[in-house]
């Protein structure tokens, strides 16, 4: 496998987006449809606008219902119109469309999803999606009813075969009391989305029927009922390495430790677990029958030998606070390697891990990440330098693919986001099909 033919090379970095070059602002038309989730389209703007991107809202007659235009012209700094007929000596219905570098329809109700479908051009929206050759990215927002009826699910993979990427919903509670998969996911989540497929990365609905399980987060090793060791590890790469793959189309479990804070990613199924062992087993159970194995977790390597059951007190208990004897913790990438080798595992699983490395006197942190690629046995690792402020807990990482029979590929310093859409890439290329 050479990971080297369509990765970014340095110079052209995740997304496009380099931390040693201003980036271009880039045209960004929001849509917003007639739904209760318009509101959440004026944050989905300041995510734009604050990362420097020119945008331009356009909402259906309907969606001004439930926010004005004068919200939208003051977010945006753009005038806002619904229909053809305004400023048509700019050609306005061409031109937005012409314009733009990445169409967003956020809230996408299931009729607007349904005139989409049939290249309806009555309302400044849909004659701008016709009109757009930018990626135009759906994220549908409804009730689960109306999202699952036959009628819109064929609309979206009509949709999807032309091209145009269709999000899937969060999971959660909708207007009424009902619950359940049709919720409008978070702007951040849906800027962070676009903006991978801006940057060519899975925007493709390929992963359909494959299984992906992945592990996220830091375990945590309790000493007592209230003290634990744990480690910095956010979470963040492993979620949007989920939410990467959910939107892909397969069928993900997160095995997630210690990531209460994080939104769940779309069409993810979270499985929480605290310590080591408890993750070891969660992926032993969701990993059997899985195509791809993602270990990007900060486990605990060590947990005290054992736990007190109420909270050790400082003078009475001063011995067992002042001296922790530790065991160790079983490597479960080690374990899965070893369960695959031995046929315990789907044929052909892909299994990928992360080392965390600091470079020293002996050896620079890529040494020590190649050594690690070569003991742990799995088919790609995604190596990031970590200490001086880098990666733990951070918004961006950076480091170095490592692929076997291939040049250790450098990744750039990007969004999470951006850095789970390379690995992804990585593994669709290995991947049978
Ligand atoms: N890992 C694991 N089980 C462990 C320790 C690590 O599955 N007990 C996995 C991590 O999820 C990661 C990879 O192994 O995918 C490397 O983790 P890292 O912390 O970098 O390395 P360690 O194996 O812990 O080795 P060391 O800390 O000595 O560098």
């Amino acid at each position: 496998m050479d990971i080297n033919a369509v990765e970014p090379s340095e110079n052209t970095p995740a997304g496009g987006v380099s931390a040693a070059q201003p980036r271009m602002p880039r045209n960004i038309v929001v849509g917003v449809g007639g739904g209760i989730a318009a509101y959440k389209a004026c944050h989905l703007v300041r995510e734009f606008t604050e990362h420097g991107d020119d945008v331009r809202v356009v909402p259906t007659q309907a969606a001004l219902n439930f926010v004005g235009a004068a919200t939208f012209e003051a977010l945006s700094g753009n005038p806002v119109s619904t229909t053809v007929f305004d400023a048509v000596d700019e050609v306005q219905h061409v031109q937005v469309g012409q314009e733009a570098d990445l169409v967003v329809i956020a809230p996408a109700t299931a009729d607007l999803i349904a005139r989409l479908v049939a290249g309806r051009a009555d309302d400044l929206l849909t004659a701008t999606v016709l009109v757009a050759t930018c990626p135009v990215v759906v994220v549908p927002a409804m009730h689960t009813e109306m999202w699952l009826n036959p009628a819109t699910q064929d609309n979206v993979a009509t949709l999807r075969r032309r091209g145009i990427v269709v999000m899937e919903p969060a999971h959660g509670r909708l207007t009424g009391k009902d619950t359940g998969p049709g919720r409008l996911p978070e702007p951040v989540q849906i800027a962070d989305f676009a903006r991978t497929i801006v940057a060519g990365h899975g925007a493709h609905h390929d992963w359909v029927g494959k299984r992906v399980v992945i592990s996220a987060g830091g375990t945590q090793e309790n000493i007592d009922p209230v003290r634990y060791i744990g480690n910095r590890s956010s979470g963040r790469q492993g979620f949007a390495i989920a939410e990467l793959a959910a939107q892909r189309g397969a069928e993900v479990t997160l095995v997630a430790a210690s990531t209460d804070s994080l939104p769940v990613p779309c069409g993810t199924t979270v499985v929480r677990v605290g310590s080591t062992r408890e993750m070891e087993a969660a992926m032993a159970e969701y990993g059997a029958g899985a195509d791809v194995i993602v270990m990007s977790a900060a486990v605990a390597d060590f947990r005290p030998d054992s736990q007190a059951d109420s909270k050790l007190k400082k003078g009475a208990d001063e011995d067992a606070l002042s001296t922790i004897h530790l065991v160790e913790n079983p490597d479960i990438l080690k374990g899965l390697v070893n369960r695959r080798d031995r046929g315990e595992l789907k044929d052909g699983a892909i299994i990928v891990g992360f080392a965390a490395e600091t470079g020293d006197a002996a050896g620079s942190a890529l040494d020590y990440a190649l050594s690690k690629f070569e003991r742990k046995g799995c088919d790609i690792l995604m190596a990031n330098e970590v200490g001086e402020g880098k990666v733990f807990g951070q918004k961006t990482n950076e480091g170095w693919l490592l692929a076997k029979g291939a040049e250790p590929q450098a990744v750039p310093s990007g969004t999470k986001f951006e850095v789970a859409a390379q690995i992804l890439d990585a593994v669709n290329r290995i991947m049978p099909k």
